[in-house]
C-alpha cells in the first residue's frame, strides 16, 4: 500500500506546487511587475527541480520490495531447528510393527488440548482405521507417530520400545507415510518416486509405480520417467500426485504404513485398481488408514471413530453397524 501510494503523492505535490508558483507569480506580475521572463524560467527550474525527487520515490519502492523479503528470510533463519535426539538413543534397525499408544494426550499449543487420553494397540500386520468428521483430530494422531511433534503426556512405544528414546531417523526410516498434503519437488519422475528409498534400483521404482497405478500415466507423459516435474508437481493433477506419493510410499519398503487421506483426489475406478496394489503393499505391515470414504476402511481390524480428540467407538466393520452409534450415521449418512 505504500509502494502503491508513494508516487501519486509525489506526482501531486509537484502539480500543487508548479500551480501554486504559477499562481503566485502570475499574481506577483500582475501586482508588483515581475517580469514574465523570469516567472518562465523559475517554473522551469521548479520542475526540474521535482523529477529527481520523484524518481527517488520510485527507488523507495525497490527498497520495500527488499525489505519485504529480507524479513521472509529472517523469519526463516529464526525458525527454531528440530530437538536434537537424546544422547543414547536407540536406533531401530529391525522393527515387527507393534503399536501402542498409552493415555496419550496432546495440543498443539499448552493452552488447547486436541487429543485426550488415546489408548491403542495395534499388532503387528493388523491395519486401523481412523474415521470422524474433519478436525476430529485423526491427522494429529498419524503426526506423534513419526514425531513431528513430542506429546505432552502418555506413552507411545514401537515393539515395546518409547519412541521418545529412539533416534529421530530411524523411527522414521521405519515408516512410509502418504500424507493429506502431496509434496513432490523439482526433479524427474523417477527421481521423486525413488526419494522413498534411495538405494531403490530403476526397477523397483517401475515395480512401485505399477502397483500405485501410476505406471500408465508416468509413460504416456512426453519423457516418461525422465519427465521434469515442475516445483511441487504443479505440472500434475491432485491425483496423479497422489499416486507417485503412494508409489514413494510403496518404494520405501517400511515395516509401518500411514495412509491419511492419500486416495482421496483419485477417482473411484483407479481407487478400485490400486486398491489390489494397495492390499499387496499392506501385506505383512502395520496400517494406518484416514478415509471419508468409507468403502476403504471397511476391512480394517480395527476402527476408531474419533469426535473431537476422542475415541467414541471403536470395532470392527460390522460391529460398528450393529451398534447403530456414530460409524454407523457416517456410514449410512454416505451411502443413503
Ligand atoms: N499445526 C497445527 N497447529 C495448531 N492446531 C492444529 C494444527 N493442525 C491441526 N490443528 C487443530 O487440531 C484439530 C484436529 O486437526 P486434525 O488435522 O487432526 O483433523 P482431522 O481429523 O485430520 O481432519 P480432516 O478430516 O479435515 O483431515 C483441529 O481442531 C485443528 O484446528
Ligand atoms: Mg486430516
Amino acid at each position: 500500500m505504500f509502494s502503491g501510494m508513494m508516487m501519486p503523492i509525489m506526482i501531486n505535490m509537484s502539480t500543487i506546487n508548479y500551480a501554486l508558483t504559477a499562481t503566485i507569480g502570475g499574481i506577483l506580475a500582475v501586482t508588483r511587475g515581475l517580469d514574465i521572463g523570469g516567472l518562465a524560467s523559475f517554473l522551469q527550474y521548479s520542475r526540474q527541480f521535482g523529477r529527481p525527487i520523484n524518481e527517488l520515490s520510485s527507488q523507495v519502492n525497490s527498497l520495500q520490495a527488499a525489505l519485504a523479503g529480507a524479513e521472509r528470510v529472517f523469519e526463516m533463519m529464526d525458525q527454531l531447528p528440530e530437538p536434537t535426539d537424546e544422547e543414547n538413543a536407540i536406533t531401530l534397525s529391525k522393527v515387527n510393527g507393534d503399536v501402542r499408544f498409552e493415555n496419550v494426550t496432546f495440543g498443539y499449543g499448552p493452552e488447547k488440548v486436541i487429543l485426550h487420553d488415546i489408548n491403542l494397540s495395534v499388532k503387528p500386520g493388523n491395519k486401523i482405521a481412523f474415521v470422524g468428521s474433519t478436525g476430529a483430530g485423526k491427522t494429529t494422531i498419524i503426526n506423534l507417530l513419526p514425531r513431528f511433534y513430542d506429546i505432552q503426556s502418555g506413552k507411545i512405544t514401537i515393539d515395546g520400545i518409547d519412541i521418545k528414546d529412539v533416534s529421530r531417523e530411524s523411527l522414521r526410516k521405519s515408516m512410509a507415510i502418504v500424507l493429506q498434503d502431496t509434496h513432490l519437488f523439482t526433479g524427474t519422475v523417477m527421481e521423486n518416486i525413488r526419494y522413498g528409498r534411495l538405494t531403490a534400483t530403476d526397477a523397483e521404482v517401475v515395480n512401485a509405480a505399477e502397483l500405485a497405478n501410476a505406471h500408465s500415466f508416468i509413460t504416456r507423459m512426453p519423457k516418461g520417467y525422465q519427465t521434469v516435474l515442475d516445483g511441487d508437481g504443479s505440472n500434475l493433477s491432485q491425483g496423479q500426485r497422489q499416486l507417485l506419493n503412494i508409489a514413494r510410499a510403496t518404494v520405501a519398503e517400511a515395516p509401518i504404513l500411514i495412509l491419511d487421506e492419500a486416495t482421496s483426489s483419485i477417482d473411484t475406478r483407479t481407487e478400485k485398481l490400486i486398491e489390489q496394489g494397495m492390499d499387496t503393499l499392506m501385506q505383512g505391515k502395520t496400517t494406518f488408514v484416514i478415509a471419508h470414504r468409507l468403502s476403504t476402511v471397511q476391512n480394517a481390524n480395527e476402527i476408531i471413530v474419533l469426535e473431537f480428540g476422542n475415541i467414541i467407538e471403536r470395532g470392527s466393520h460390522t460391529d460398528l453397524m450393529s451398534k447403530k452409534g456414530k460409524y454407523y450415521q457416517l456410514y449410512t449418512g454416505q451411502f443413503s
